[in-house]
């Protein structure tokens, strides 16, 4: 994920810049740059890889520097290269800009500053910034800034060195966390805590559309009309390592929070104006390649296998293509039907995973035409790809997939979205009607987070229970595979994910007193049905817990339950980002419970890259 820095006091700040980075190096990142004020210009550096490279190009020499901002970069838009790193400059050099997030409308912004004359250098969306900076620009930053936020969509975190006002550092957020640090006739700019750890606890922490004016002395906060706002002092009392995880005991807990935001990045810029249908332009299909399409393979692994399940049911459903999900591992070596009027779909959060690599190569050298959902820019995945469609969860740090799968799940639904309006099978009214929902889905994340802790009571009974079932039907049994491996995979306990009309043909029989059984029901459609399962594994003494949807609730499930939770009403296909997170909250707390490691379970890497 990016990071921030700036600073501005007494000391040397180049330095101060690099350890800053270092300590927001957990977060994981493909390059970094620092920019700085010498002898009344902006110094730059940056580089591809590792900040020991980006220091290697200082040759031993730190430029000789009271003021500077920092970054390090997780590309989402433009490769991971020299040229993509932040910080990026206008064209006169006299303005620096870092940003962590997405800026939606960056095309047309960038095609209007190329027609005023403005000559870009890399393929990032953050490039805008400074450029548009450089054409408002009148002698005064603050007012500056307040006309560029108001020119840009999107999320952002952002911090603005200028030649013309050396003495001065300017930062504005929405959607994208930044912090300032008070020092002694030093100030500091961090996106994340621990940057700013070893040099002060004492911060303001910025809300959306606040903007912080920081000189040696001074700290001012303006709301977003301009106006000073009175900020409330934040003492951290995290330690370093807690720091990290934004004040969560885990990666694994910080990442299932991360979710909305992850969410609604992945979303941005492919809503179409006025929410009447969905845009990739980073997709090269033609139109008549798509309404030709008569097959569609996905293939994955883990994780990333159970987000193409809800794909194809999804992509089935709104473009009217039939879909074969194949693990990568099989698809491989089971002879596939594939051919050039297949589209594969490759789903990788690394992008690196062999399996899912030589699945892709398999399908290639059969002709068909790959699209590549991951998370990882440049990724191998993404390389060898013919499209790629990015999920932009940010990097993942636990070992167990959360927001990566949520963000694959958005894309498999952008992915049938788009076939269905190239293809004409949805009426334009349900086309906006889902749309719409999309837009809602990372506020209705946020609500089922808000409620988390009401899955603590039945963790702390059922912790040490020896297995778990997950059942469902349809979209839900997809999500209860997802769920059964989170279970296995953090906490070790044994779970089997079972279609819920499937149990009568044999499994009912491991159903006895006492077994925990986890029900999705937010289908309902099908939920008549889930009544009569759950009814099923009470008569055998299971004891239930039913994730299902509010509003819409079949009674009788409810009562026949141990234990509800509710998730806030949606479509029915996109119930699926909903219901998983309560069953993530699961996994984490009895992983806890059980006193696991949770972040980095046994037996598992984060990237397989070992067929
Ligand atoms: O990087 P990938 O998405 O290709 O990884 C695939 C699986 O290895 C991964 O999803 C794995 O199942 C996770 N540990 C699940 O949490």
């Amino acid at each position: 994920m990016c990071g921030i820095v700036g600073y501005l006091g007494g000391r040397q700040a180049a330095p101060i810049l690099l350890e800053g980075l270092q300590k927001l190096e957990y977060r994981g990142y493909d390059s970094a740059g620092i920019a700085v004020i010498e002898n009344n210009t902006i110094k730059l550096e940056k580089k591809a890889g590792k900040l020991a490279q980006l220091r290697g190009k200082f040759n031993g020499y730190l430029p000789d520097s009271t003021i500077g901002i920092g970054h390090t970069r997780w590309a989402t838009h433009g490769r991971p290269n020299d040229v993509n790193a932040h910080p990026h400059l206008d064209c006169s050099g006299r303005f620096a800009v870092v940003h962590n997030g997405i800026i939606e409308n960056y095309l047309p912004l960038r095609e209007w500053l190329i027609s005023r004359g403005h000559v870009f250098r890399s393929e990032t969306d953050t490039e805008v910034l400074p450029h548009l900076i450089e054409e408002f620009y009148r002698g005064d930053l603050v007012q500056t800034m307040l006309r560029v936020v108001d020119k840009v969509n999107g999320s952002y975190a952002l911090v603005v060195l200028s030649l013309d006002e050396p003495g001065r550092l300017v930062g504005v957020r929405r959607d994208s966390p930044l912090v300032v640090g008070l020092g002694e006739e030093e100030n500091f700019f961090a996106s994340d805590i621990p940057a700013l750890l070893s040099h002060t606890r004492r911060t303001y922490i910025l809300e959306d559309g606040e903007m912080a004016v920081l000189t040696p002395e001074r700290v001012e906060v303006l709301d977003g009309g301009g106006s000073p706002v009175e900020k409330k002092l934040f003492m951290v009392q995290w330690e370093a390592k807690q720091a990290e995880k934004n004040g969560f005991d885990h990666f694994m807990l910080k990442e299932i929070y991360e979710q909305p935001r992850a969410v609604r990045d992945t979303l941005s810029g492919r809503i179409a104006p006025g929410g009447s249908g969905v845009v990739l332009n980073e997709i090269n299909m033609t139109g008549e390649y798509l309404r030709r399409l008569n097959k569609i393979f996905i293939t994955a692994c883990g994780t990333a296998y159970h987000a193409g399940l809800v794909g194809k049911y999804v992509i089935e459903s709104l473009a009217r293509v039939p879909v074969e999900v194949d693990i990568a591992s099989e698809f491989r070596y089971r002879n596939p039907l594939v051919d050039e009027n297949a589209l594969t779909i490759v789903i990788s959060q690394s992008g690196e995973t062999a399996d899912t690599l030589a699945a892709q190569r398999e399908a290639k050298r059969r002709g068909a035409r790959v699209l590549a959902v991951t998370n990882v820019v440049d990724s191998s995945v993404a390389r060898e790809a013919d499209d790629v469609l990015y999920t932009w969860a940010g990097p993942e740090i636990a070992v167990a997939s959360t927001k990566a799968y949520s963000t694959q799940l958005v894309a498999m639904y952008l992915v049938g979205l788009y076939l269905a309006q190239h293809r004409g099978t949805l009426p334009a009214g349900e086309i906006s009607r889902m749309v719409e929902e999309l837009r809602q889905l990372p506020d209705k994340v946020n609500a089922v987070l808000e409620n988390g802790r009401n899955i603590l009571e039945f963790v702390r009974r059922h912790c040490n229970r020896p297995s778990f079932f997950y059942i469902g039907r349809g979209l839900d049994y997809a999500v209860a595979m997802e769920g059964a491996l989170k279970l296995k995979e953090i906490s070790y306990i044994h779970a089997e994910a079972y279609a819920a009309g499937e149990l009568k043909h044999g499994t009912l029989a491991l159903i006895v007193e006492g077994v925990p059984v986890v029900a999705l029901a937010t289908q309902p459609a099908l939920n008549k049905k889930m009544a009569s399962n759950i009814k099923e594994v009470k008569a055998r003494g299971a004891t239930v817990l039913t994730v299902i949807t509010g509003g819409m609730e079949e009674a009788s499930i409810a009562t026949a339950s141990d234990k509800v939770i509710y998730i806030p009403e949606t479509h029915p296909a996109l119930a699926p980002v909903l219901a998983v997170v309560p069953l993530q909250l699961l996994a984490y707390h009895m992983a806890v419970a059980r006193g696991c490691d949770v972040d980095q379970p046994r037996n598992l890497a984060k990237s397989v890259t070992v067929e």
